[in-house]
């Protein structure tokens, strides 16, 4: 049994926490939110993961990323599991997630589901093939309430636009949060986002030739896909020895 924390208490966390019960191995047995939820959770509830003195195999985080890099440093310390799904991480936020993979097992994931895993990789194929002859657009659509963009989901795909391309990846994250083009050699990867209603998650990489064009798009059509995935996801970390993970070790997608 992966016995397990939940940081966070929004619409993510919520998911998480109304599937938990459907698998068999994991029990959630508290949440952590600055700020208590209004209506009853069957659980423990802390207002910080300082004041929490007990045993778990795993902490699934779901905040914002000052959240993320306190959960990271609290995980490292107490030998616990990471799973995170928050998105809008610096490069600096990131490294602090390596830093504590050193110690126990991370995975970060800007997404959860299946279908988007795959989809990278189908991305990385196809800008493999077509090189720096196809110019590539990330358009992504989300509800008004996401606050980073272009979406972690857009930059993952990016960077597997990057790998296929074998392009180096430092430069990226600067750009992106820039909306400045990314020139690779006569190919260009540009972003747009969009912030309109409750839209859980739209992506679109398009590839455009000279003759044609492709396009590989994936839609969320609800919170449960990403939930369900950090449920897998995280049974599987809990697992796992200390190093940093990410969906493709998860599914074993190569
Ligand atoms: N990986 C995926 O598949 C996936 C899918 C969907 C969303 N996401 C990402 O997951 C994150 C959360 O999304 P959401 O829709 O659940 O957001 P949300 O509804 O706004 O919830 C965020 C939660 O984080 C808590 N929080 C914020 N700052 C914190 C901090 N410094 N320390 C501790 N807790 C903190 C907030 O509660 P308090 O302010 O009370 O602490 C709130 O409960 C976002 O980054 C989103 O982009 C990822």
């Amino acid at each position: 049994m992966t016995r397990i924390f939940l940081h966070g208490a929004g619409r993510m966390a919520r998911r998480v926490l109304a599937l938990a019960p459907q698998s068999e191995n994991v029990e959630v047995l508290g949440l952590v939110s600055r700020s208590k939820p209004k209506d009853t959770i069957p659980m423990d509830w802390y207002a910080s993961l300082e004041e929490f003195t007990g045993e778990i195999d795993l902490l699934i985080d779901f905040t914002l990323p000052a959240g993320t890099t306190a959960a990271a440093d609290w995980c490292a310390r107490h030998g616990v599991a990471l799973l995170t799904g928050t998105t809008g991480l610096s490069v600096e936020e990131r490294r602090a997630l390596k830093t504590a993979a050193q110690k126990v097992p991370v995975l970060w994931a800007p997404n959860l589901s299946f279908g988007v895993a795959v989809a990278t990789s189908l991305v990385r194929r196809a800008a493999s093939a077509f090189g720096a002859s196809a110019n590539i657009h990330i358009a992504e659509t989300h509800h008004e309430h996401k606050l980073d963009a272009p979406s972690g989901t857009a930059l993952a795909l990016a960077e597997a636009v990057m790998e296929g391309r074998c392009e180096p990846l430092e430069d990226l994250l600067k750009s992106a949060q820039q909306e400045k083009p990314i020139e690779q050699g006569e190919g260009e990867l540009t972003f747009s986002s969009v912030r309109e209603g409750e839209v859980i998650g739209e992506h679109t990489v398009s590839f455009r030739l000279a003759d044609e064009e492709i396009e590989i798009t994936h839609k969320a059509l609800n919170r449960d896909v990403f939930a369900k995935g950090a449920l897998k996801a995280g049974e599987w970390l809990a697992g796992q020895p200390a190093g940093y993970y990410s969906t493709s070790d998860w599914l074993d997608l190569g």
